[in-house]
């Protein structure tokens, strides 16, 4: 016997809305008067609810999500998931998230388990949210084991129903979260072969211009996340793999550096590097990078100077992209030009530690 359970296609649909005008009505015709749950990042503070409540939400329909990694774990999900379930959600109706990347994972796998499965409607409010964590259909919460953070160790993939852009959230970033962001946007904007304006992005960050300039790379990075994540939607085929470019040292710096350094700026320091290896003597485009990301304020952590090789290596050997007992490094020889090295973790270990002892 044989049974072919199959899956159906599911399409997102993408809006980037112009104004807050329109965020207002999608709230009121979408979310309020479909009467959605919505599941909300804490760190946006009270003024953000009050404006989604002002939309017609109703307080009663709004459960608070911790800021940042604290939403994703096994209890935040549990206590969302009865919050739905007193609330009498039924499987039709939509799940709003509206936060952070964290707050986005944590959020999308409760709609993804509640019910089996209830529409989800993601609203990413920073900009690494935006420009990684919306498209791409993966959710996830992170395991802790005696006092070590293991990131996403569970999640499922379950693509949002709709997907809400809109530049007004950016406005009060915090200067550690613009930086962060801008870490993941020149990651897919250099893998698209594209260049940014340095010094306008540096005065976004510094909080001297409008989101404007920033948008349209924005805009440039979903849609070739869009087209990367349709070419392999379970990141089954290898094809996703670039967009790791940066994270496999990234990871290894972001975990020894300990909360010293975000993200997205242990991603800038992993791109610098990882394109340093895997240039080798075929060009600079590594010291291209680098002068990019100074130029935007990226400074490297005070411990970097002191990493050791075994500790990078100890962090390389549970990549999720080691086979075969080497790990897999794509990254840019130069803009959209994608090289990938497959290394013993101990010889890319040695080759980075000494990197960033250079810095
Ligand atoms: N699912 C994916 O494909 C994917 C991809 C990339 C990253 N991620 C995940 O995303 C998370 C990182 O996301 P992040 O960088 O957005 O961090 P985050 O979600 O931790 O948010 C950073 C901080 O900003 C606050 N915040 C959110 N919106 C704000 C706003 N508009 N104004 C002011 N403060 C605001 C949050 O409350 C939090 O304190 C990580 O957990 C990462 O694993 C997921
Ligand atoms: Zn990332």
């Amino acid at each position: 016997m044989q049974l072919n359970f199959q899956k159906p296609v599911q399409t997102s649909s993408i809006q980037f809305l112009e104004s807050h005008a329109d965020l207002a009505r999608y709230l009121k015709e979408e979310c309020a008067a479909k009467g959605a749950s919505v599941l909300f990042d804490s760190g946006l503070g009270k003024i953000w609810k009050q404006r989604v409540i002002g939309f017609g939400v109703p307080e009663k329909r709004i459960f608070a999500l911790p800021q940042g990694e604290r939403a994703k774990n096994w209890s935040e999900v549990g206590k969302a998931i009865q919050f739905l379930h007193k609330q009498s959600h039924e499987r039709n109706v939509p799940v709003f998230v509206i936060g952070g990347g964290a707050c986005l994972d944590a959020g999308a796998l409760v709609a993804s388990l509640y019910r089996r499965g209830v529409p989800l409607v993601l609203v990413p409010t920073t900009l690494l949210s935006m420009v990684d964590a919306t498209v791409g259909g993966k959710t996830a919460v992170n395991l802790d084991v005696e006092g070590n953070l293991y990131k996403n160790v569970a999640g499922t993939f379950y693509p949002a129903k709709n997907i809400y852009y809109w530049s007004g959230w950016l406005e009060s970033l915090h200067k550690k979260e613009r930086l962060s962001g801008v870490g993941e946007l020149l990651k897919t904007i250099w893998l698209s072969d594209s260049d940014v304006d340095i010094e306008n992005l540096r005065q976004w960050i510094d909080g001297e211009v409008s989101e404007d300039n920033l948008w349209k790379n924005v805009r440039k990075a979903v849609a070739y996340k869009i087209q990367v994540v349709e070419s392999d939607p379970l990141d089954s085929l290898g094809k996703r793999a670039i967009l790791n470019f940066g994270h496999t040292l990234g990871h290894a710096l972001e975990s020894l550096a300990r909360g010293s350094i975000s993200h997205g700026e242990a991603v800038a320091w992993g791109m610098w590097a990882e394109s340093y290896f895997v240039c080798e003597n075929r060009s600079n485009f590594y010291e291209d990078i680098r002068a990019r990301i100074q130029a935007l304020g990226f400074k490297p952590p005070e411990i970097i100077h002191q990493i050791k090789p075994g500790a990078i290596a100890a962090c390389l050997y549970s990549d999720k992209k080691m086979s075969g007992g080497k790990v897999l490094v794509s990254a840019l020889t130069d803009f959209g030009v994608i090289k990938s090295v497959s290394a013993p973790p101990h010889e890319l270990a040695q080759f980075a530690a000494k990197a960033f002892q250079g810095l």
